[in-house]
């Protein structure tokens, strides 16, 4: 069998429980009756599929903790609103409610990115608690840079942490919910960086100041973005060098058949053990390279890294349906009424209905079934008489 399809089956059996139960360590997850509706429903999502990063900043950086958060309010009415302001939105993770302990991210964030913050906030002053602050010409509310690790508070693996958020009004819960922050330190340089004796970091610098000329191995803790530009970080780097995204795929390109892997993406993306692809296209193999072409196309100097991305509507054509907003990624995009397509879809890779159980637990609590948001009492308090338009927000 091929490794990939070996992976498929592993995660379908595990998803299906019956491949011993959890491998990580399994989130609380509350699913209320969907009939008891009030007159407010929330429904959030994390803006990227996964995020990754770094498991140790001593030597060298690519990204941060950095998970984005976005939650709809709708008003449940004949004609739903959708609700931006008089409301305070709060966030926590009932089971992962601290990272200083979990990274070394602190120690060593003054000389990487030249701040100190205090324990447990990220790069933008958001915590592992606190409130979502409202964005009215989007519809949504959002939460940046929230600094989560992938462990729970006792230690152990938790990739797909649930965040629980509050939405109060006057002091009182008018809504909740609950949704996956997913998180892998899982960037595995380490199938090919190994020499005996020293870090896979090390090696990665030896390998970089040898090739290239540069003196990376003594100037640790090295952030990639100061020399190659990356639009995650907002870097801007050197004009003269590539792009990080750039560099990394383009150099390794023909370096993958060392990986023996069938595909080559989870070199260095999660993964083998977490999955950054779980969704509706994994269970129907679609697979990385179908939505973003191989190394070379990543690489493809003419493409913006992180702006210029798949879209739905390059595969999915039909009639009556628009899909991504022009120049917006799927997940700034809006559609019917202003709903963003991240609250009836899920994130990118984990387009519902998914492979594991703990993404899919939004859609049950609201409608009592995986899968795209499509039961118009979600958010209409009548049946509406007229037929669903999946149409753009302008
Ligand atoms: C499939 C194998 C493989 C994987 C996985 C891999 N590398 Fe490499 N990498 C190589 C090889 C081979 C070289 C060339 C080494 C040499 O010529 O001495 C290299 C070189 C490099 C260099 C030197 C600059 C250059 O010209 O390419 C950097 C930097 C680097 N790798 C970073 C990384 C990072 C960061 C990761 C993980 C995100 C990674 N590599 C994962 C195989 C791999
Ligand atoms: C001090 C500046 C500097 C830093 C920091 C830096 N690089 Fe580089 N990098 C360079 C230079 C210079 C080159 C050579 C570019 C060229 O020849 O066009 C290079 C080349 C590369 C290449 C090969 C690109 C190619 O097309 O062959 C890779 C891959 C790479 N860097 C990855 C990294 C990674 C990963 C990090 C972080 C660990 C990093 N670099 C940090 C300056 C830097
Ligand atoms: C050798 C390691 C390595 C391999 C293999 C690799 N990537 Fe990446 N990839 C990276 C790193 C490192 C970043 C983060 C770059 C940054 O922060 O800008 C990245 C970022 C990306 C991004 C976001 C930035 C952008 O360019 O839009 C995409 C998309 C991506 N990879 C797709 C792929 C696909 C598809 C494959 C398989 C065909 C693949 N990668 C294989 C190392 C790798
Ligand atoms: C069904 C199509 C599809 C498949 C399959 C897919 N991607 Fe993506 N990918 C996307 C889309 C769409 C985006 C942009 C999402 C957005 O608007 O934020 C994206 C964005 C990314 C990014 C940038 C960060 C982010 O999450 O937005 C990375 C990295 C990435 N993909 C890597 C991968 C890797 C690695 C795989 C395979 C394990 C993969 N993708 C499989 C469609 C796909
Ligand atoms: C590379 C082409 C490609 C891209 C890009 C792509 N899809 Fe798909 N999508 C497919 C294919 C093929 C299937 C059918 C998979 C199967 O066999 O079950 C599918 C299935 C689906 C389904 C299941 C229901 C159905 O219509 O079959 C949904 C929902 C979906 N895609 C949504 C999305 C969203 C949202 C995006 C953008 C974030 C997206 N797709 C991007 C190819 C793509
Ligand atoms: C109010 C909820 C809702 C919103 C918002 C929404 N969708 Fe959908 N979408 C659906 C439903 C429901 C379907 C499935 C229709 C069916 O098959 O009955 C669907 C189907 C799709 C499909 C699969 C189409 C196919 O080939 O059958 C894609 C791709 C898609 N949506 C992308 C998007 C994008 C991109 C946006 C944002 C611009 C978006 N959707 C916004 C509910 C929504
Ligand atoms: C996630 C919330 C949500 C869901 C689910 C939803 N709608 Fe809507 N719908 C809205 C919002 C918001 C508006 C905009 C109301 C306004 O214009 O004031 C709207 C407007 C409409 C309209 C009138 C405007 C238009 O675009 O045509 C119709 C008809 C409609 N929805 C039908 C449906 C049907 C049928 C379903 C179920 C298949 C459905 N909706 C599911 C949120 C939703």
């Amino acid at each position: 069998m091929k490794p990939n399809r070996i992976l498929r089956k592993a995660v379908l059996a595990w998803v299906a429980g019956t491949g011993g139960g959890w491998a990580f360590a399994p989130p609380v997850v509350n699913v209320p009756d969907p009939l008891s509706r009030g007159e407010y429903e929330i429904i959030a999502q994390n803006d990227l599929g996964m995020h990754c990063m770094n498991e140790d900043f001593s030597e060298l950086v690519i990204l941060p903790p950095y998970n984005t958060v976005r939650a709809q309010v709708i008003q449940r009415r004949r004609e739903p609103d959708i609700v931006t302001d008089g409301l305070t939105l709060r966030y926590g993770f009932p089971s992962n409610t601290r990272s200083a302990d979990k990274t070394n991210f602190w120690k060593y964030c003054p000389q990487i990115f030249g701040v100190t913050l205090p324990p447990n906030v990220g790069l933008t002053g958001h915590g592992m608690t606190g409130t979502l602050d409202a964005l009215p010409r989007e519809g949504v509310w959002e939460v940046s840079g929230i600094p989560i690790t992938p462990f729970d508070d006792r230690g152990r693996l938790q990739p797909y942490p649930l965040i629980t958020i509050i939405a109060l009004k006057d002091g009182a819960e008018i809504a909740r919910t609950q949704t996956v922050v997913p998180v892998s330190q899982e960037i595995t340089c380490n199938l090919c960086h190994v020499t005996p004796g020293v870090s896979t970091a090390t090696d990665i610098l030896r390998d970089h100041d040898r090739l290239h000329g540069t003196t990376l191995e003594q100037s640790k803790p090295v952030l990639c973005a100061a020399c190659h530009a990356d639009p995650a970080l907002g870097a801007e780097g050197n004009p003269e060098l590539p792009m990080l995204s750039h560099a990394m795929h383009g150099a390794h390109a023909a370096r993958m058949d060392q990986s023996g892997l069938d595909n080559v993406c989870y070199a260095c993306h999660p993964g083998i053990r977490t999955q950054c692809q779980r969704d509706v296209h994994m269970a129907g193999e679609v697979e990385c390279i179908d939505c973003h072409g191989d190394m070379a196309e990543v690489a493809r100097p003419s493409r913006m890294p992180w702006l210029q991305e798949p879209s739905c509507g390059s595969c999915h054509a039909r009639t009556g349906f628009e899909f991504e907003e022009p120049g917006k990624l799927f997940r700034h995009s809006r559609g019917h009424g202003g709903v963003a397509c991240l609250t009836c879809h899920g994130s990118p890779h984990a387009i519902t209905p998914t492979l594991t159980a703990v993404d899919n637990a939004q859609s049950m609590r609201v409608q009592g079934r995986p899968g795209t948001i499509n039961d118009c009492l979600v958010c209409h308090t009548r049946q509406p008489e007229d037929n669903f338009r999946h149409r753009l927000f302008n």
